[in-house]
């Protein structure tokens, strides 16, 4: 078959068909430009993203900042008093009811809250609970909770694993401690125009804060018990009128030791069991 007749067929069945491919041609045309329009805004919002990320805001230009320097035997001894400080630190079961000032309160929730957060978002909430009547209510809701965990939820293997604490689910030093803090996680924020926010990492932040509260804490000469109130998230959350974006992560009664409080004697894992060099 010679060109020339290629081209004639050709043109016969464009005419033809012409409406038809006109069609095909608009839809591929169209599918192909709202493809493009979509990965194009998503690239504008990725930029907004980053350009909106607080570490990198116009309004928080970097400033200097120096480390304090101590002389070699200076940091030894700081270091090795820093460990017996909180190697002396437990967890505590038997409250004395001796008051606490609020301000000694105050100070180590704001140690706490200068912990590190992924993009500083901050994702903490520290309620301080002084009331006798609140005290008492959430000591209500933990243990009805703790004893289903213990009679039914959780396994034996729980229960066993548990003896050595001696705990069971009642738990007077909540009513008896001066003050509960329940931390709560802020599993995402609002933005100032009320969007959704990111908090990137919010539990290893506020798990962090939590460690520097404790160590707050022990400084004072303060004790509390870390605890995670197992299944009484939802019903600490609405009696302490927290919003919806936040989660109890642990509830940490605070105060001094009782004259006739024990502990469990417990061994911590040696130096070698714990760090390695590579
Ligand atoms: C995340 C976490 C959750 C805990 N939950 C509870 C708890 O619900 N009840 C309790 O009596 N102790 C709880 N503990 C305390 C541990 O039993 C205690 O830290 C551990 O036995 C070591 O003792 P020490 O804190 O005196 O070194 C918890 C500790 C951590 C870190």
């Amino acid at each position: 078959m010679e060109l020339i007749e290629i081209k004639d067929i050709l043109s016969k069945y464009i005419k033809g068909n012409g409406l038809l491919l006109t069609a095909i041609l608009v839809i591929m045309v169209h599918g192909f430009s709202t493809k493009l329009y979509a990965w194009l805004r998503g690239k504008k919002q990725e930029v907004v993203k980053e350009y909106n990320h607080p570490l990198h805001a116009d309004d928080r230009p970097h400033i200097p900042y120096k480390a304090k320097k101590y002389s070699k035997s200076e940091m030894l001894s700081r270091s090795k008093d820093f460990y017996e400080l909180l190697n002396a630190r437990r967890s505590v079961r038997f409250f004395s009811d001796e008051d606490v000032p609020l301000e000694l309160i105050k100070n180590v929730v704001q140690t706490a809250g200068t912990a590190p957060s992924g993009a500083h978002t901050e994702p903490w909430t520290f309620v301080v609970v002084k009331t006798p009547e609140m005290k008492e209510k959430i000591k209500v809701i933990v243990e009805k909770e703790e004893e289903i965990n213990y009679k039914q939820r959780m396994g034996n293997k729980w229960v066993d694993d548990l003896k050595a604490m001696n705990t069971n689910w009642k738990k007077p030093y909540l009513s008896k401690a001066p003050y509960i803090i329940v931390l709560f996680k802020q599993v995402y924020g609002t933005t100032e125009e009320g969007e959704r926010k990111t908090h990137y990492y919010h539990e290893i932040s506020a798990s962090i804060a939590s460690g520097l509260l404790l160590a707050a804490l022990q400084n004072v000469g303060l004790v509390t018990l870390t605890s995670t109130p197992l299944n009484a998230g939802t019903a600490l959350r609405d009696l302490l009128g927290r919003p919806k974006n936040e989660k109890v992560l642990l509830l940490l009664p605070v105060g001094y030791p009782s004259e006739e409080c024990t502990v469990p004697n417990l061994k911590r894992k040696p130096i070698e069991d714990i760090m390695l060099l590579a």
